[in-house]
């Protein structure tokens, strides 16, 4: 873990962009951006890589701006990993406690965490985080830290999130290809949630949705827990391309179509009727342009809100979110977003713009840098954040996160996986 006043980066390879920021947690654990790079993604699909060549060619650029911008040198970085092939499961364990006063010590709970942290997944996947989710003692739930407690048996409850190897395999070497040292690899679910949620929302229950332009990542939050992820394929991309077809025009036209006039609050004020339509060279007059868009646009968001809210429900967790929704990535500045949200979820809903962050505006608050901010503030370990990592720290029997996926890195690039 990198301590205060320690520059580091954060490199988020989206499917639209590559941004890379470099920051210095302060000593109020505000983290402070000292430079940012953004260029254009290529070679990346819905989180996938597709073209090893153009994906480095992208981080190099993002990397070289980052440094022009900031007059620093980057030859490591934290890196953001998404695609529908994260999944997660829960285990849960429990253990007698040996001592004679019954009083859990150290020693116990490293123990019950070990035993707990092994699923069974098929050799093409790997392991990525592991959450302590709460630890139960004699049927107590939701005891955070047991050491010092008296008890018969002591339980743990698990969140492990794993991905494919392969898939994440292609992403390192993009990032060994640029001449880069990989520190850690965090799913971006995790890293926008970190940057936007307020320790209140996570505690009482909050849905995060990064709608970025090829995945819709989401996490949900309660009793300061993740409990749920979930990477839907599908974000912005996909309705300019619905408005490409629908409109018949050319994907560039209509991508600032939708960022200018796309508006799913059916009641907006009539925006079209203020700009002019003649510059944009559409053979179709103002209203007709309105109700198509707003058609095109709301019946798809609404589809991908609605799929993702019956996966939500499917886990049973759907009830017991008191917070609603927070709405980041570059999607989530769509016109009457919030509106469409709240009605699909029942909820209130809220657009997630970076907390406890400085540096320049155009960074802070810009829901595309929600990502790459979290990811910073995850290598930080802002907030505490207690991953498997920080327990296994502790205890030096154990390889901890860090130390295991490093020996992942490493077998890649020896080719040995
Ligand atoms: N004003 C706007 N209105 C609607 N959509 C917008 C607006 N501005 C940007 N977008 C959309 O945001 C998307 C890009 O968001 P973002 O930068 O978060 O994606 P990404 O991180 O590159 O992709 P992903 O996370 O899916 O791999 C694009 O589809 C773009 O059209
Ligand atoms: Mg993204």
């Amino acid at each position: 873990m990198p301590g205060k006043d320690e520059l580091i980066a954060a490199i988020d390879i989206g499917t639209t962009k590559v941004s890379t920021l470099i920051g210095r947690l302060k000593k109020n654990n505000v983290v402070e951006i000292k430079g940012y790079g953004l260029s254009k993604s290529r070679g990346i699909k819905k989180g996938l890589v597709i073209d090893i060549n153009e994906v480095t060619k992208s981080i190099l650029d993002s990397v070289e701006l980052a440094e022009k911008s900031s007059n620093l040198f980057i030859d490591n970085a934290y890196i953001g990993v998404t695609g529908k092939h994260i999944a997660f499961e829960n285990n849960y364990n429990e253990l007698t406690i040996a001592s004679p006063n019954k009083i859990v010590r150290k020693i116990d709970v490293d123990r019950l965490i070990s035993l707990t942290n092994r699923i069974n997944l098929p050799s093409q996947y790997e392991v990525i985080h592991t959450i302590i989710k709460q630890f139960v003692a004699d049927g107590e739930k939701g005891i955070e830290d047991p050491i010092g407690l008296a008890t018969e048996r002591l339980g743990v409850e698990l969140l492990i999130i794993f991905g494919s190897s392969s898939i994440m395999r292609n992403i390192i070497n993009c990032v060994k290809s640029a001449n880069l040292e990989i520190e850690d690899i965090i799913i971006e679910a995790l890293a926008s949630s970190e940057a936007v949620l307020s320790n209140e929302e996570k505690d009482s229950g909050v849905i995060l949705l990064d709608i970025g332009g090829g995945t819709t990542d989401v996490a949900v939050y309660k009793n300061k827990k993740m409990v749920f992820t979930y990477c839907l394929p599908v974000g912005g991309d996909l309705i300019t391309n619905d408005i490409s077809i629908g409109l018949n025009i050319p994907f560039a036209k209509a991508e600032e179509i939708k960022k200018r006039f796309a508006n799913v609050d059916y009641n907006f004020p009539d925006l079209l009727n203020k700009a002019s339509i003649s510059e944009m060279n559409i053979n179709t007059n103002k209203t007709t342009l309105s109700i198509q868009l707003y058609n095109i646009v709301s019946s798809r968001i609404k589809e991908m809100m609605q799929i993702i809210k019956d996966k939500i429900d499917e886990y049973g967790i759907l009830n017991s979110i008191p917070c609603g929704l927070v709405i980041t990535g570059g999607s989530s500045q769509t016109k009457g977003i919030l509106k469409m949200s709240s009605a699909v979820f029942n909820m209130p809903s809220r657009i997630g713009i970076c907390i406890d962050v400085e540096g320049p505006s155009e960074v802070v608050n810009n829901p595309i840098f929600s990502t790459g901010v979290g990811i910073l503030k995850y290598a930080f370990q802002v907030d505490n954040f207690e991953d498997i990592d920080n327990i296994n720290n502790k205890s030096r029997n154990n390889l901890s996160f860090g130390e295991r996926f490093r020996m992942f890195v490493n077998k890649i690039l020896k080719g040995e996986k």
